[in-house]
């Protein structure tokens, strides 16, 4: 059996799944980061793949950008394959000057501005929440491995784009950390579903200084998210 937007048998996948956005960084950390990994999804080139960390089954499936995209996937990683555990790891655009390009957020909570959120609270709104226990387990994994990081709030938006300046105003000062584009419905879904849900980002660019970070900087703070994403298989 498979599922509708996955092609691997239900088995193929881990208990715990990281997911990025993009399907070719899935790729990238599987051959770099996994041992014995395969690739057990090509529907839509949305790949996805199962391999161990330090001897621990895990897998690693592309959710693509967008809480759209990503809700097909999360819905169907616990649904069909009872994934337990779900872990987000991706950029985001920090909203608080005092956050550096490269550094890494533990995202406490989600706010957003997702139309189908509010369809499904009938209006309400809902405060989704990472799971205390993947929380508290990345928090010791950085700390042990002395990587600095931010927990709080961030925003998930669906429009990358958006021409008002001063939107992210009222976020800022309501202590949002970041802005990125999936973690509010994967923190909705995991929590009906009863699976665990945490998101692990790092800073990619500062929307009030205008900082980006170079090649460098991305693929240091890149291996830091992913050691400790990694380290909760
Ligand atoms: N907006 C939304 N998602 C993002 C951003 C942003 O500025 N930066 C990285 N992911």
């Amino acid at each position: 059996m498979s599922s509708l937007h996955l092609e691997a048998k239900v088995g193929e996948i881990a208990e715990t799944v990281l997911l990025p956005g993009d399907p070719l960084r899935a790729k990238y950390v599987a051959e770099n980061f996994l041992e014995d990994a395969v690739c057990y999804n090509n529907v839509r080139g949305m790949l996805g793949f199962t391999g161990t960390y330090k001897g621990k089954r895990v897998s690693i499936q592309g959710s693509g950008m967008g809480m759209g995209s990503a809700a097909i996937y999360i819905n169907e990683l616990i649904s069909t394959y009872k994934v337990k555990n779900l872990i987000r790891v991706g950029t985001c655009g920090a909203i608080q000057k005092k956050l550096t390009v490269g550094e890494v957020i533990l995202a406490m909570s989600a706010s957003g501005d997702s139309g189908s959120n509010m369809v499904l609270f009938n209006g309400m709104h809902y405060a989704a929440t990472a799971d205390f226990d993947l929380l508290q387990k990345a928090y010791q994994v950085a700390q042990d491995l002395n990587i600095k990081t931010h927990q709080g709030s961030i925003f998930s938006t669906n429009m990358f784009y958006d021409d008002d300046p001063q939107r992210w105003d009222i976020w800022e000062q309501h202590g949002i950390l970041g802005v990125e584009m999936e973690t509010q419905i994967l923190f909705t879904i995991a929590k009906k579903l009863g699976a665990k849900a945490l998101s692990v980002l790092t800073v990619s660019d500062n929307i009030r200084t205008g900082a980006s970070a170079s090649a460098k900087d991305r693929e240091q703070s890149y291996m830091d998210m992913m050691k400790i994403a990694l380290s909760l298989a």
